[in-house]
């Protein structure tokens, strides 16, 4: 398979554009029911040909949304995907979602790298101004990945998740323009401050 090409690169993790060649590996990393109960799938499991709809719904350019791939740096192994989502150019607003697919890399600081590298992005190049991220509040190893991008709680709402007997929240992150590190993609394109 063809190296994935870094769009955006961190010391961990490059982030770049799906290959159609990922799909069967996509396929495999979205059997793990544990995974898709964090991405709001309850338990559901995903086909080749899920993944395939998914990935023509991302592959081509998109005004509202963008999508990567995340890739280890070190291997070029795909290990999840990262995305800007309802971007409204107008008022500088838009939706983060992540996800480290492979369970072998949670908690080995690759997802609040990826986040970084997409917030310095959607605020650098994408000029926004407000990022919202929806995260369930059984899910306390996203909430501190995010806590430590600079996302902070703007909102909650009440048992919203029903898992087994039990009720859970929706809890809203936010992140504005003033909390993004941009300087390291500032320095890329020369501009210096
Ligand atoms: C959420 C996710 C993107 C975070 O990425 P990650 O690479 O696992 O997170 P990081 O290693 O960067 O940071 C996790 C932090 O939580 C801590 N942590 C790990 N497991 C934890 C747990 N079970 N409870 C609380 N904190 C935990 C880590 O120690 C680390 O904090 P520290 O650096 O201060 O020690 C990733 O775990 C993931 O994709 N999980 C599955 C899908 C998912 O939940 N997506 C998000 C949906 S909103």
């Amino acid at each position: 398979m063809t190296p994935p090409v870094p769009v955006l690169q961190g010391e961990r993790v490059i982030l770049a554009r799906l290959r159609r060649d990922d799909l069967p590996e996509l396929t495999r990393l979205f059997q793990n029911l544990e995974l898709t109960t964090y991405l709001q799938g309850f338990g559901v499991s995903y086909s080749l040909e899920d993944e395939q709809a998914y990935f023509e719904s991302v592959s081509r350019n998109s005004p509202t949304q963008v999508t990567f791939g995340i890739y280890e740096r070190s291997s070029g192994r795909l290990i999840g995907g990262v995305d800007l989502r309802d971007l409204n150019h107008r008022h500088g607003t838009a939706e983060l979602g992540i996800s480290i697919h492979d369970p072998g890399f949670w908690g080995g600081g690759f997802g609040s790298e990826a986040t970084q590298l997409m917030v310095a992005y959607g605020v650098f190049h994408l000029g926004l101004h407000n990022i919202l991220l929806k995260v369930f509040s059984f899910n306390t190893r996203a909430i501190r990945a995010y806590e430590k991008v600079g996302f902070r709680v703007c909102g909650r709402r009440t048992g919203t998740v029903r898992l087994g007997d039990k009720r859970y929240d929706t809890v809203f992150m936010e992140i504005t323009a003033d909390r993004v590190d941009t300087s390291a993609l500032r320095a890329q394109i020369g501009l210096l401050n």
